[in-house]
Parts: structure tokens; C-alpha cells; sequence
């Protein structure tokens, strides 16, 4: 039958009640879901179902028999409108039950151990350097990685012509016409200049950070690593206290038996200069490059040589974590590989 027909045979509109009568209970118990029960149900009472035609048709049907048929369609649309709402409010009470189920939590499972990071092993050992002179009464300052000239040479007293301010060795920036070249730090111990400027004597002072020379990534060079610096000024402080204070980082960093030797260097900021070795694997290894403080230095930053006296010395972070884990090639150290880095917990 053609739903949007307009009957006007009373017996035709009875003979479509009957039928929807018979049918239609059926289709709704076989609706399995609230979804197919919504179109079953568009299909028998909704705007373009039988009932809706049949009620349509009534406008034609002689006066007498509309009373009659009326009241007819109003009980078949009444009886399935409530099998459909039954029908609708049993499936809904089994999706829910369904959904319960599927979004059930089983407390008795093992729980997911996620992956927990570890500190970098070159972050560990600046820590623990920068821990050993702490414990010594050391502050804790870090400074920029990117430099002017005079800070990392000009304030420490490099020579004009010194080759190390060549771009060969140092890594300048191009920031166009400044007064003063901008370089990324070759060293940590710009520091010194920029911490005696702003405090005054007496310093105890620690510096660990990263920097930068030209130099090709093989088993002992890398363009970027670590170094910590230190600075002690007070009045009166002599190589003796050098010598003192490195001796006792070396037994704690490297354990009581570590055996030491300072010998002669240079370094343009200190005078005299030397480097500390350490006896490590069958031979001597340089760790430590340090000295007293230069005159010059305390003059460029503002301290009076006449008063004080000072050491400096700056070490290698990298370098002291392959002696202490035996690593033969710093570039393990850079490798992101998580098999490396985790063995470093
Ligand atoms: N800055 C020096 C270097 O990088 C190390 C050093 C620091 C030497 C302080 C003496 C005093 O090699």
C-alpha cells in the first residue's frame, strides 16, 4: 500500500488496521537495537505510516462511520505505541548493560610499569662535582653560553693576537656591525670576569656549564662539552690552598687512593699556571687546568691585586665521567641511544 495515499473506503482503512495489527507486533520484538526500532516505528505510526493515512482518510468517510473507525485507528496507534515503547526500554536497559560490561575495570590486572627517564650521566657528574666544593662552602653560578670577545678573552687577559680568538678555534656569531664580537663560549671562565664585577671579595665560586670549540666529533674531541670552573679570593690564598682544595676533590671524586701531580703551565688569566694529573689505568691523565689568579685579571674586573690573592681552575666534566665509568670514546656520551644512557642510571 502506498503510505501517503489518502483511502476513503471505510473497509479499506479497517482492512490496513488489521493488517498493522498483525504485523506490526512482530517486527517491533524483532527490532535489535533502539536504531532499528526507530525506523520500525517511523514505519507504523510515524508521519507517512498506515495510521497516518487512515487518519487522513477519515475526512472522507461518511459521518456515521467516522465516529466508529476513528476511535478504531486511535486504539491500534495507542496499542503499538506502547509495544513500541516497551519494546524501546528493554533494548535501551540491554545496551546499557552491554556498555557496563565492555567499559568494565578488572582491579585484579598487574599494573603498566611506564618508562622513567634517568639523568643524563654528564649532568650526574657536574652535579657531583659542583656537590664535592658545595660541601666546601663553594656558591653556585651559571653564566650565558653566548659571549662577547671581552668577557671570554679580552677580561682574562688574552693577548690581542692570541690564536685562540681565531676562527679556527672559537665559533663566532654573525650579529652584524657590534661593538664587540659575539662568540659562544670556549670556556667556562668568562664567568669569573662576570661574577667578580658584580660581588665583591671574598668568592668561593663554582660554575658548571657548556661550551664550544672548532673541533672535529672523534673518540677524544667533541665541538660541544662540559666544564666546571671554580674561583676561590680571599686575602692571603696561596698554591698551597690550590693544591689543597684539588687534592681533596680528586680523592672524593676519584676515591682516597687517587694519586695527583701538578705541573707547570700556562694559561693567559693565571700566573703561575699548572695542570693537575691524575694516575689512572697505567698512566698519567691531565683533569684540572688551574693557577692564581692573574693580576690582571682583578684589575680588569676592579679587585685590588694588593689585597687579594686567588686560585682558578676548570675541569672537564666529560673527561672525568669516561675515567670514572672507563668509557674509551666521548662519543658514547652523545649518543642518544637509550641502551647507552640507561646503563647510567
Ligand atoms: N679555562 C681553561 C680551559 O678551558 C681552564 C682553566 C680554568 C685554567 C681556570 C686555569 C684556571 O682550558
Amino acid at each position: 500500500m502506498d503510505p501517503t495515499a489518502n483511502p476513503t473506503d471505510p473497509m479499506e482503512i479497517k482492512e490496513i488496521l488489521v493488517r498493522l495489527d498483525t504485523e506490526a507486533p512482530g517486527k517491533i520484538a524483532a527490532a535489535e537495537t533502539v536504531e532499528q526500532l526507530d525506523e520500525i516505528a517511523a514505519d507504523v505510526v510515524g508521519k507517512h505510516s498506515p495510521i497516518a493515512a487512515g487518519r487522513r482518510g477519515l475526512g472522507n468517510v461518511p459521518a456515521e462511520e467516522r465516529r466508529e473507525l476513528g476511535r478504531a485507528i486511535n486504539d491500534v496507534a495507542k496499542k503499538l505505541e506502547a509495544t513500541l515503547e516497551a519494546r524501546r526500554s528493554e533494548l535501551a536497559l540491554g545496551e546499557a548493560a552491554t556498555a557496563l560490561a565492555e567499559d568494565g575495570v578488572d582491579v585484579t590486572l598487574p599494573g603498566r610499569v611506564p618508562p622513567r627517564g634517568t639523568t643524563h650521566l654528564i649532568r650526574q657528574v657536574m652535579d657531583e662535582i659542583v656537590d664535592i666544593f658545595v660541601a666546601m662552602g663553594y656558591t653556585v653560578a651559571t653564566g650565558p653560553e653566548v659571549e662577547t670577545e671581552f668577557y671570554n678573552f679580552t677580561a682574562l687577559n688574552f693577548p690581542v693576537a692570541h690564536p685562540t680568538r681565531l676562527e679556527s678555534d672559537t665559533l663566532y656569531l654573525d650579529y652584524g656591525d657590534v661593538p664587540e664580537e659575539i662568540l659562544l663560549r670556549t670556556h667556562t671562565s668568562p664567568m669569573q670576569a662576570r661574577y667578580m664585577e658584580q660581588h665583591e671579595p671574598p668568592v668561593y665560586l663554582v660554575v658548571p656549564g657548556r661550551v664550544f670549540r672548532r673541533d672535529q666529533l672523534d673518540p677524544t674531541h667533541s665541538p660541544v662539552f662540559h666544564q666546571v670552573e671554580g674561583l676561590a679570593v680571599d686575602t692571603d690564598i696561596t698554591f698551597g690552598d690550590l693544591k689543597g682544595v684539588l687534592d681533596h676533590f680528586a680523592r672524593e671524586f676519584l676515591g682516597p687512593e687517587i694519586k695527583t701531580k701538578f705541573i707547570p703551565h700556562h694559561f693567559p688569566f693565571t700566573e703561575p699556571s699548572a695542570e693537575m694529573h691524575v694516575y689512572t689505568n697505567d698512566s698519567w691523565m691531565e683533569l684540572i687546568g688551574c693557577g692564581m689568579v692573574n693580576p690582571a685579571v682583578f684589575e680588569a674586573v676592579g679587585y685590588d691585586p694588593d689585597e687579594v690573592t686567588g686560585f682558578a681552575f676548570g675541569m672537564g666534566a666529560d673527561r672525568l665521567a669516561m675515567v670514572r665509568h672507563g668509557i674509551t670514546d666521548l662519543r658514547h656520551l652523545f649518543d642518544p641511544d637509550r641502551r647507552i644512557l640507561e646503563q647510567y642510571r
